[in-house]
């Protein structure tokens, strides 16, 4: 059975497409078999991942398909996955037209649930781990990954005004469990561009008062290397004596242990 994280935060350029990419490489790296998800319509992951528009579809056309017909073929499905060699990653792109997905899903039936349609067993059952990446919205696309997932991880920059928001999104994840996936949890909150400032540790003193064992003893630092990376396509692990690099390596045994 694999393991399904929503990578997200509404804020936006927190590092959510940065960690889907470098955490997934990593577990990759770990022998884990891994399928990226990018459920934004900015597709800066299928940028990473060096995607170049074909005819095979990406996850805008199966979200028209289930808006269309209420449900998905598997092997349509699966011929939307790209693999990703240098990564060693599986993954299904995203592009511009995901912008129209509340257009489209504005009379499907169940309009939260299209993703979970989409990533059935028989899809994710040879992978360990599916990783999201969330738009920076609370829209209804993030609410499709949180009736799809197991868990959230939440990538938060350490300043004051994105700790505020964190409480809307906690919120929203309650208001998930009510609901439409009682088995949603928050897998933890990742603090990223980390520095070494006073603010920046006050921050995350912030977090570990509010959020106690949900935040995880992992920090990402802030580097330029998160910037050459995604011009690169090479996951921060790649490169030997990239400190993020073991920052995110450090992150998926942490993660790997929490399952
Ligand atoms: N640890 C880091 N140190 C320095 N820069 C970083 C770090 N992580 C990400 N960045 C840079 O910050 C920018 C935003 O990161 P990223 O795209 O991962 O955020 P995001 O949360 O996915 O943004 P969006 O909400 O727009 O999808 C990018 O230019 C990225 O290269
Ligand atoms: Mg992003």
């Amino acid at each position: 059975m694999s393991n399904i994280i929503a990578i997200c935060n509404q804020k936006g350029g927190v590092g959510k497409t940065t960690t889907a990419m470098n955490l997934g490489a990593a577990l990759a790296k770990q022998g884990k078999r891994v399928l990226l998800c990018d459920l934004d319509a900015q597709a800066n992951l299928s940028e990473y991942l060096g995607f170049e528009e074909d005819d095979k579809p990406t996850i805008t056309e199966l979200f028209a398909v289930v808006a269309a017909q209420a449900y998905i073929e598997a092997d349509t499905v699966k011929s939307s996955i790209r693999h990703n060699e240098l990564n060693g990653v599986d993954y299904i792109p995203a592009n511009i037209n995901l912008a129209n997905a509340d257009v489209f899903l504005l009379n499907a039936l169940s309009r939260e649930t299209v993703l979970k349609r989409i990533l059935t067993e028989d899809v994710t059952k040879d992978y360990d781990y599916v990783l999201i990446d969330c738009l920076p919205s609370l829209g209804v696309l993030l609410l499709n990954a949180l009736a799809a997932a197991d868990s959230m991880l939440i990538p938060v920059q350490v300043q004051k005004f994105s700790i505020d928001g964190l409480k809307a999104l906690t919120s929203l994840c309650n208001q998930v469990k009510a609901t439409i996936n009682p088995q949603l949890y928050l897998l933890g909150i990742l603090p990223t561009m980390v520095e070494h400032t006073t603010v920046s540790r006050n921050a995350v003193q912030l977090l570990e008062d509010t959020y106690t064992d949900k935040l995880l003893r992992t920090q990402i630092h802030r580097s330029v290397e998160a910037a050459k990376s995604s011009e690169s396509g090479k996951a921060l692990c790649l490169t030997s004596g990239s400190r993020l690099g073991e920052e995110y390596i450090e992150l998926a045994e942490a993660i790997q242990k929490s399952f």
